[in-house]
């Protein structure tokens, strides 16, 4: 098999995509040859599974009307009046850019690369697939590091649709219309916390490809994000809050992800980013009575009412953030918090699980904790005299010599949890003060360093180790260096 990460593989595997589209357009021509010398029968047939792929591919392009503006809403419906595998040459998707004046101006911002950019791209590795599409890691010319998204023929939903039409020419259009769907959203939908759309590009070949050019993430790995610090899994649940808070409220209404699972997410420098979008809901639920605003999940059922427009109001919204709760707060949240943070984090953990408060609540809650977080207030338990230079305890606990303006070289590690590398002790901390504390509960710690690298929350990174050989002029480096009691009696 093919090992990720061989360019020559990933090369070969898009070669196989190319190779695949071209049998399905010549598997479509000959299906067509066979219709027209075939008998009744078989043309009866064909009809009725085409009339069918046809009624889909209609009903695909009506949902994604409400959120295009009405100049493209009047090409497609042009285009459904006269269902032709051609009729993709011209782009709707950039008639938003190009033709419409309604259309923001982030859209030209971020919504740039277009065919001409993919011509020469190298493709480098595969970052994932799902049901409907592939995504591959793409060097552009100029040099940027791209995502590239599209159908994905082998996937589910490619051979599901096969399976009922037989027509792989009409079920790679029917297919890409989850692309353009996609597309359509994200130069709506924008948010630090929803993937950046680059460019796209609709390929003219008859095909109905479609090509979503991504900012590049890494997918969510939640085994190794479970192992991660808790500063670092508080980031991702505040993101995700961040963007259900921005869905609750968007410029399309109130947006409900429908398939909610950390494999549509991806991370972007530790950054949380939504990179599945096909399977957004934009309208709440109809309803009668209070019996048809039921969210069913597998272990509770929460009910809401019916309000008097006829909708579930709320609904979307309640959804999305019990689905942030079951998938991501159970896992990243609670444990290892800071033990003066535990109970704001109960506290989000009990609302979220049984849905007292709405998004608004739970935002708010999360910004609190990250203020606390960040003020230090969660450190007011520690003692104050850590170091040198307020002496006032150091006759019973070690202490601390600062240097300042130097680093170590010849460092001797030793590993610790969580630790933001591998080989050694490097953790998040709120000052000098909270490291000290932290050396003194490590039996082999007897320096540390603080450095003017921070973490995305602001704090500072501090590199614990048992022993360094000697030390080197740094500017942004000070080595605190612990002294016990005895040493104390010898250097002083
Ligand atoms: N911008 C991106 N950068 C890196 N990986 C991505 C990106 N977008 C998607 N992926 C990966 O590709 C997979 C499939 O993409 P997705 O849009 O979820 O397709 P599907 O609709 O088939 O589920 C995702 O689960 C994710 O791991
Ligand atoms: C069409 O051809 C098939 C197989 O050749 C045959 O069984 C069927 O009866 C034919 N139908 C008509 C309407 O001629
Ligand atoms: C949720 O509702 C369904 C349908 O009414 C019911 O079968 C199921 O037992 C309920 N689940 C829970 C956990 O209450
Ligand atoms: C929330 O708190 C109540 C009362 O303390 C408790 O009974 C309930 O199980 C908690 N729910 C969750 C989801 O933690
Ligand atoms: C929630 O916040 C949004 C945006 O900040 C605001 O428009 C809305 O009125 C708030 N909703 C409630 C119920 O407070
Ligand atoms: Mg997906």
């Amino acid at each position: 098999m093919c090992i990720m990460g061989n360019p020559l593989c990933a090369a070969g595997l898009l070669a196989v995509f190319v190779i695949s589209s071209t049998l399905f357009i010549n598997n479509w021509h000959f299906r067509v040859h066979k219709v027209f010398f075939g008998n009744g029968t078989l043309e009866d047939d064909f009809f009725m599974k085409r009339n069918a792929l046809v009624h889909q591919l209609n009903a695909r392009r009506e949902e994604i009307l409400p959120f295009l503006n009405s100049f493209v809403i009047e090409k497609l419906f042009d285009e459904s009046k006269h269902f032709s595998h051609q009729s993709f040459e011209s782009s709707h998707l950039d008639s938003l850019e190009s033709e419409s004046n309604v259309s923001p101006r982030s859209f030209m911002d971020t919504d740039h690369i277009g065919c001409d950019q993919l011509v020469d791209v190298k493709v480098v590795d595969i970052l994932g697939s799902g049901y409907t599409k592939v995504v591959l890691k793409a060097l552009l010319l100029e040099g940027q590091i791209v995502a590239l998204k599209t159908v994905y023929d082998q996937g589910t939903d490619m051979g599901r649709c096969l399976e009922d039409f037989n027509d792989p020419l009409g079920c790679h259009e029917l297919v890409s219309f989850k692309l353009k769907k996609e597309i359509a959203l994200l130069q709506r939908l924008q948010h630090p916390n929803i993937i950046k759309l680059r460019g796209h590009c609709e390929d003219s070949g008859g095909a109905g490809g479609v090509t979503v050019v991504l900012e590049q993430g890494d997918p969510l790995q939640m085994i190794a994000l479970l192992q991660s610090p808790w500063e670092e899994r508080f980031r991702v649940c505040l993101g995700l809050t961040r963007l259900l808070h921005y869905l609750s409220h968007s410029p399309l209404g109130s947006v409900a992800l429908l398939d909610f699972q950390p494999r549509q997410f991806v991370t972007v420098s530790g950054e949380l980013k939504l990179t599945d979008l096909d399977d957004a809901s934009l309208t709440e639920q109809t309803c009668q009575n209070d019996q048809d605003c039921v969210l069913y999940f597998p272990l509770r059922n929460f009910s809401l009412p019916c309000s008097a427009r006829g909708r579930c109001e709320g609904l979307n919204e309640r959804r999305n953030l019990y689905n942030a709760y079951r998938y991501f707060y159970t896992y990243l949240l609670p444990h290892q918090a800071p033990p003066a943070l535990k109970h704001l984090v109960d506290r989000i953990m009990n609302a979220t699980g049984e849905l007292k408060g709405d998004v608004n609540d739970t935002l708010e809650a999360f910004e609190n904790v990250l203020h606390l977080y960040k003020s230090g207030v969660h450190l007011d338990s520690l003692p104050s005299s850590l170091i040198r230079e307020m002496p006032q305890l150091e006759r019973l606990l070690p202490y601390y010599a600062v240097i300042r303006g130097m680093a170590t070289s010849g460092n001797m590690e030793y590993r610790c949890w969580p630790s933001y590398n591998h080989h050694g002790c490097l953790l998040s901390v709120h000052s000098a003060m909270e490291a000290a504390f932290i050396c003194n509960s490590h039996a082999q710690c007897t320096s540390f360093s603080l450095n003017k690298q921070t973490t995305w929350a602001g704090r500072l990174l501090a590199s614990f180790r048992s022993g360094f050989s000697h030390l080197v002029p740094d500017g942004n480096s000070e080595v605190y260096m612990k002294k016990t009691k005895t040493s104390l009696g010898t250097t002083l």
